[in-house]
């Protein structure tokens, strides 16, 4: 297993390359098992829950290829043909579907063409319980039967899906995307309403009609889907990771310097940004499309920070965000309301001299001059993040552990951050 190891103090300059975004391939990858016919999705980053996700799909017989980088356009990402010509299984096993959660994915586009489904039950994970019983009510309000047996999700409707009026009871993503995908097949209009609206649901809506669904709101909390009998082929490019940007926006922030992170779009992300300015941080969008990310040598100031469903802040910027504060000028408030369990990173801050006092869902933190480097261990993706950001900003050395975290969601961390001037590398951990 590697460990990362960070010399901090090092201002951060240069350009980044932002990659296509996990949790809209995920999905996208997820959208070939309803059609036989090619789809091809450009930008794909090289993660490990990509492949995860690849070989899930090759166990329900999809052939998945790579066919190079697209070097089009400037992207520098591969391109993925996924052809589910025919589906051999439908089912989801737990060895698969239990290293990522984002394999439940696959539940509504089987069940609605093949009329049946059995996806292992993702279980909890060190974030919080995260159940999928919208996930699965969704599901039956389309018409499907379900069945929650020996840990396995039975879903069946031999007649094919209906479309259904179905209100989520709380935003979720996932189970956004699920209905979105189950609902293109079925048969009549869908209406999802209290929908999530994150860029990366656009971004699956935008490819699912390509492939000819009929979809009406995208964008917006109310999404109309009018299925059709059968989808085709098609091409889509990945958009880029908003949270990966936001990610390398922070180093910036807490690090010092001045960035272009190429590709990145600032639409994608203001409610990240805003706040990120009003720490004194400048954020600029290029000519090309890009954005520049600068501060000079002066203190971060302290902002107050509560996660909530896009526009909100996201969940997934918290981690980066709440360790920038730990050596901001001033006390910060930094509430969590998406998951339950998400501050595992703050007895790992501790540890490197940060001043958090968690209370329930806030955490607040009182910034301190500076941040010592210290070993610690990742316990979750964006938890492995805020652990590199505070360790380019602590004085001596900081080793991160459990870095395979990170290689599920962050494409060559290490190496970009050093092409922008960190003395950060990835070393074996033989402990
Ligand atoms: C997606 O997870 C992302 N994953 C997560 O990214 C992200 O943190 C999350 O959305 C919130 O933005 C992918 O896109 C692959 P949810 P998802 O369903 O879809 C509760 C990362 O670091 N809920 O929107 O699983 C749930 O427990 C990550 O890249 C139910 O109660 O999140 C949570 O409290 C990790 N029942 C809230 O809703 C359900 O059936 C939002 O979860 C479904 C969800």
């Amino acid at each position: 297993m590697d460990k990362i190891r960070i010399r901090g103090g090092q201002q951060l300059n240069g350009t980044i390359r932002i990659g296509g975004a996990k949790n809209a391939a995920l999905p996208l990858m997820a959208a070939c098992l309803l059609t036989d016919e090619p789809l091809i999705l450009s930008n794909v980053p090289h993660l490990a829950d990509i492949t995860t996700m690849a070989n899930l799909l090759g166990q329900h017989g999809a052939h998945v290829s790579l066919e190079g980088h697209d070097t089009e356009g400037g992207h520098t990402g591969r391109v993925m043909s996924l052809t589910a010509k025919d589906i051999t299984s439908t089912t989801a096993p737990y060895d698969l579907v239990r290293r990522m959660r984002a394999s439940v994915l696959v539940l509504g586009p089987l069940v609605a063409r093949e009329g049946v489904a059995t996806v292992s039950l993702p279980g909890g994970c060190a974030i919080g319980t995260r159940p999928v019983d919208i996930h699965l009510s969704g599901l039956e309000a389309l018409g499907a039967e379900i069945e929650v047996e020996s840990g396995y999700i039975r879903a069946s409707a031999p007649g094919g899906l209906r479309g259904a009026r179905f209100a989520f009871p709380k935003v979720s993503v996932g189970a956004t995307e699920n209905l979105l995908l189950a609902a293109s097949l079925a048969d009549g209009v869908t209406t999802l309403e209290n929908a999530a609206r994150e860029p990366e649901i656009t971004d699956l809506a935008e490819c699912l009609i390509a492939m000819g669904a009929k979809i009406e709101g995208v964008g917006t909390d109310t999404l109309v889907i009018e299925g059709v009998e059968s989808l085709h082929g098609a091409r889509h490019e990945i958009m880029p990771d908003r949270i990966e940007a936001g990610t390398y926006a922070m180093a910036v922030a807490i690090a010092g310097g001045s960035v272009t992170l190429e590709g990145a779009s600032l639409s994608h992300f203001d409610a990240a940004m805003a706040p990120l300015r009003r720490t004194g941080t400048s954020v600029e969008e290029t000519s090309s499309g890009g954005l520049i990310v600068s501060r000079n040598g002066a203190r971060l100031d302290a902002v107050d920070v509560e996660t909530d469903p896009y526009p909100g802040f996201p969940t997934d910027l918290q981690a980066q965000f709440l360790a920038m504060m730990t050596v901001a000028d001033g006390a910060s408030v930094i509430t969590e309301t998406i998951f339950e369990n998400r501050f595992m990173h703050v007895p790992e801050l501790h540890r490197m001299g940060a001043n958090i006092t968690l209370q329930g869902r806030s955490a607040l933190v009182r910034g301190v001059e500076k941040l010592e480097g210290a070993p610690v261990m990742a316990s979750d993706l964006r938890a492995s993040a805020s652990l590199v950001i505070a360790g380019l900003a602590a004085g001596g050395v900081t080793e991160v552990r459990r870095i395979y975290h990170l290689d599920r969601g962050y494409e060559r961390l290490e190496e970009k951050l050093q092409l922008v001037g960190a003395d950060i590398e990835r070393v074996e951990d033989t402990e």
